[in-house]
């Protein structure tokens, strides 16, 4: 299952995303956690230190080395040059599980023991501001698109991915790539108007898209976000002593986070499940080809001197099959 953590910087969407990995650690499926955030915490939220955290590989700086192992042997993306960030998979790319051992995960992916189980954590690395253009070729967040886009993941698997509700995950179609979004929001109007404009991206694609208050502090915060977001509200989550006492440096076992926290990550995991009867790999297939289509016109065939619609292979459908076949 693939999940996203989306919304206005401080909301805490790196705050709900790294508890809800620990949740699911805690119940002993296997997670890879992705920071794909403009401010790079999701590490430090799961518990390294400054020096562990500042030493994670960064995907953006491996770009080279992701797109050469995934396209493997697809005869229509001849080199890494000619691969941009929505290259779609066909017959002969490599695609990847959520747990098995690659060559993406062997250069990424940096294990995090946590509290009754281990994840393992992948960050895309720092953002600097070439990286929040539109049409950018180095994109960071290119690294995640190219990754779920060859990933093929079962029920009771997820990856968890802490990310900017930005333009260039809008442009690029990584906003559509997930089973579930969950838009963190405080009960202000800016944390509103950040889930006003993500639902119009939203609304075209089929993007499942639920809003989780944040901070909210009492009867009057969850009215004004029901009355602002109607039954896209899943639920609401309030101060946590627990996330406070961690900010603090003191960092408490998981176990005993509040109760009313607890339940929360309980649901948000229900809600993520239950979206996999809503899976359509055929559509989530179409969808990547829009647009790779899209970014090829756009800047991509003049960026790379090459026709990029021919790396689209007009008969291949994503799903769990095709990797079973592998
Ligand atoms: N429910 C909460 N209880 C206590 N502190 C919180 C809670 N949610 C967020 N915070 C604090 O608010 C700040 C911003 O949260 P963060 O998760 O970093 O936001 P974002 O990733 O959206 O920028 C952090 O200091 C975090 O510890
Ligand atoms: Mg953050």
């Amino acid at each position: 299952m693939k999940i996203a953590f989306v919304g206005k910087g401080g909301s805490g969407k790196t705050t709900l995303s790294s508890l809800f990995i620990r949740h699911l650690a805690a119940t002993g499926v296997p997670v890879v956690a992705v920071d794909a955030d403009i401010n790079q915490h999701l590490g430090a939220a799961l518990g390294l230190d400054e020096d562990e955290a500042a030493a994670l590989p960064a995907m953006g700086e491996r770009l080279p080395l992701i797109k050469d192992c995934l396209r493997g042997s697809n005869p229509r993306i001849t080199s890494a040059e000619t691969m941009i960030k929505t290259t779609p998979p066909g017959e002969g790319s490599r695609l990847l599980r959520v747990q098995e051992d690659n060559p993406v995960y062997d250069a990424c992916a940096h294990p995090v023991r946590l509290d009754g189980g281990a994840v393992r954590l992948m960050v895309t690395g720092p953002f600097t501001d070439a990286d929040l253009g539109v049409a950018c070729y180095h994109s960071k967040t290119g690294a995640v698109e190219l990754y779920l886009n060859h990933l093929v993941d079962g029920r009771d698997e997820y990856v968890v991915v802490d990310m900017t509700a930005g333009s260039d995950s809008f442009a690029s179609g990584l906003f559509t790539r997930f089973d579930i979004t969950f838009l963190v929001a405080e009960p202000t109007r800016k944390g509103v108007s950040v889930y006003r404009q993500y639902r119009q991206y939203a609304r075209d694609f089929g993007v499942v898209l639920r809003v989780v208050g944040n901070k909210v502090q009492g009867q009057d915060d969850i009215d004004f976000l029901r009355a602002e977001v109607g039954d896209d509200l899943l639920l609401a989550v309030g101060h946590s002593d627990w996330v406070r006492s961690m900010e603090k440096g003191r960092p408490l076992r998981f176990d005993l986070l509040e109760d009313a926290n607890r339940s929360a990550l309980r649901a948000l995991q229900v809600a993520a499940d239950a979206t996999y009867e809503l899976r359509d790999w055929a559509h989530y297939t179409r969808q990547m080809v829009h647009f790779h289509l899209k970014n090829a016109t756009s800047w991509g065939n003049e960026r790379t001197g090459v026709d990029l619609a021919a790396q689209v292979d007009p008969g291949f459908v994503l799903d769990e099959d095709v990797a079973a076949a592998v």
